[in-house]
């Protein structure tokens, strides 16, 4: 971690592009309910075009949370989020949809695969939501993600750790810039843990893929390039 080739990369990707991929400021959330409770508490920072960021902390500290703010999924209690220079809190709901079906790919924690569709079918949906054309991509990415011949299964079919491999393929089939990955890993065992955590960082180093990653543990986080940890609300750089 913060090697310093990751800190000479890092300053790289910052001279180059001058405006950061997400920056956000002052950002607060409290939920309302059930006890008001403050998960963020003014957090700040900027995450650069093709950085790798891991975000670590122990469960229910807003690792969630955060991830749903910087990818417009939810709007802060208070303070901003951009994206690309964007403000996310001046886009209307319309705006914010479009922005993430093109620019984003969302990996749940929950998978929220679509129950009623096959693996195949759930992989279309964003290709076909972007009008991109459709060719070899699904084989493709259930190749990548060690899933082919499930096509035709429903999700309900699948082992936990399945469901979790097509739901890391149906968030890069329309190759995203940024990709909003919460706990990837969280089902899957060692070798398709590491396996997923390779594709990831593949996708952030050769294609210029933006990657921020929940996780509770700590094994990816000699892949990336920054780890910010989440304590009572602030958010903290780690160094090691
Ligand atoms: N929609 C919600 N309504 C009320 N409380 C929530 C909601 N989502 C998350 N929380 C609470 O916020 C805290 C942080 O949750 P979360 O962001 O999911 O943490 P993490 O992903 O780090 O486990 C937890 O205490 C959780 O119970
Ligand atoms: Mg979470």
């Amino acid at each position: 971690m913060a090697t310093p080739l990751a800190d000479v990369r890092r300053a790289a990707l910052r001279h180059e592009s001058g405006t950061p991929l997400i920056a956000f400021h002052d950002l607060s959330k409290r939920y309302e309910l059930p006890h008001g409770r403050v998960v963020l508490d003014g957090v700040s920072g900027r995450i650069e075009p093709g950085e790798f960021l891991i975000v670590v902390g122990r469960s229910g500290s807003g690792k969630s949370t955060l991830l749903n703010l910087l990818g417009g999924l939810d709007r802060p209690s208070s303070g901003h989020v951009s994206v690309d220079g964007r403000s996310l809190g001046a886009l209307s709901d319309r705006e914010l949809t479009l922005l993430r079906r093109r620019r984003i790919g969302f990996i749940f924690q929950a998978y929220n695969l679509i129950s009623t569709l096959t693996v195949s079918e759930n992989l279309l949906l964003p290709l076909e939501l972007n009008g991109l054309a459709v060719g070899n991509t699904v084989a493709k990415w259930l190749e990548r993600v060690g899933l082919t011949g499930m096509e035709e299964a429903y999700p309900d079919q699948l082992s936990g750790g399945e469901q979790q491999r097509v739901a890391v393929a149906r968030a890069l089939v329309h190759e995203p810039d940024l990709i909003l990955a919460d706990e990837p890993t969280g089902n899957l065992d060692l070798h398709h843990a590491t396996r997923v955590v390779a594709l990831l960082d593949e996708l952030c180093r050769s294609s210029g893929k933006t990657l921020v990653m929940a996780t509770h543990s700590r094994e990816v986080a000699g892949k990336a390039d920054r780890m910010l940890t989440i304590r009572e609300g602030r958010l903290e750089e780690v160094r090691e």
